[in-house]
């Protein structure tokens, strides 16, 4: 089989298509007959060796796919030949097939295709478990999503509007604000200064002043960096400030007497930690939102296998809008 392999770690420009053995496998495994495989954040991480888990190289990078289950190892009989699933994992997914843990894999609704399938997938879980278990936004919020052009960020607006709430998007460039207002964003902000004598963190500071002066109820942050204390000043007393992750490469400082003058919770989201119950509401809610088209993920660009690198490349500069997958099929 064909797969993009990290010889080592390093930028994305290190990954090579390769002829690879076709994986077996094992007891309690499943062989997916991989057809699309989104490129997420993490994965770059990854491949530097910048993330909380190191993979030894040589290793398969991508942490998710969807594909058509071939093959089943002993003891599995959740799945058969020909289910059409998503999967999750640390690495392997850019690949014409993966072997995986049977309980990692999730069935495609029907009426729903692969790539769709796959673009929905982490993007829109965490965005939807941050904002009704963490932020609990309710019918009428006004919430704010930093990164609104990015994978998580679009997903957020379009769950947002799906809880009834409005939304205040915040990006870097007019392409990535068109694609969150086509998710509904109600108000946009490009944070990039106007002129040079002023930071992306004062124009933001007053752009949000500006939209909105009665307070947001909640922040949502993918991006962290000098963007976050703007964005946690401009919540309401008592509002909810979640952080996602760091994808400007910053891990902000929050002076903490902004926190104590408005009673604001700044609060983490990891799933792990998700309530057992909650979480499989959201799961049920979040499905059903796929299924009957009220989300819908955007995907900005697709790209074969051969152009690993070239994706991840995208990613790793903050310059994909929504989702970017590769193209297995
Ligand atoms: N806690 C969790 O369980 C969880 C789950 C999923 C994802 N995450 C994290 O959430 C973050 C966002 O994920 P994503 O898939 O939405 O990422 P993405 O699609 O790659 O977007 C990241 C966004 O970050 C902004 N950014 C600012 N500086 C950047 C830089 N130097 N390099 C790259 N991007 C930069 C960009 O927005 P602007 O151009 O508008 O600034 C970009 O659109 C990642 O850190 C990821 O690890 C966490």
């Amino acid at each position: 089989m064909r797969a993009a392999v990290c010889p080592g770690y390093g930028d994305p420009e290190v990954v090579a298509v390769q002829d690879l053995p076709a994986p077996v496998p094992e007891p309690g495994q499943v062989r997916v007959r991989v057809t699309a495989a989104a490129v997420n954040f993490p994965d770059v991480l990854v491949l530097a060796n910048k993330y909380q888990i190191s993979v030894p190289p040589p290793f398969v990078p991508g942490s998710e796919f969807a594909g058509v289950v071939d093959e089943l190892g002993d003891g599995v009989d959740e799945f058969a030949p020909g289910d059409r699933v998503t999967g999750t994992g640390l690495y392997g997914a850019f690949a014409e097939q993966v072997v995986t843990k049977s309980a990692s894999l999730s069935r495609i609704p029907d009426g729903i295709d692969d790539r769709d399938a796959v673009a929905f997938g982490v993007a829109y879980r965490t965005a939807y478990h941050a904002l009704r278990s963490v932020a609990r936004v309710r019918e009428g919020d006004r919430v704010i999503v930093l990164g609104a052009g990015s994978g998580v960020g679009l997903a957020a607006v379009q769950l947002a509007r799906c809880l009834g709430a409005t939304v205040t998007a915040v990006a870097s460039s007019q392409e990535k604000l068109d694609a969150a207002k086509s998710c509904g964003a109600d108000q946009l902000i490009n944070y990039r200064p106007a002129t040079p004598d002023t930071t992306p963190a004062q124009t933001l500071r007053s752009a949000l002043r500006t939209a909105l002066p009665d307070g947001a109820a909640a922040v949502l942050d993918p991006v962290g960096g000098d963007l976050s204390e703007p964005a946690l000043r401009a919540l309401r007393r008592g509002g909810r400030f979640v952080t996602i992750g760091y994808a400007s490469g910053t891990i902000p400082r929050i002076p903490l007497n902004l926190v104590l003058v408005k009673s604001i919770q700044i609060l983490g989201f990891q799933f792990q930690d998700l309530d057992p119950t909650e979480f499989h509401r959201n799961e049920d809610e979040l499905r059903a939102l796929l299924t009957t088209g009220q989300a819908r993920p955007h995907i900005g660009a697709v790209f074969p296998l051969d152009q690993a690198a070239q994706a991840l490349r995208l990613v790793a500069d903050g310059r994909a809008v929504g989702k970017v997958l590769l193209d297995l099929s």
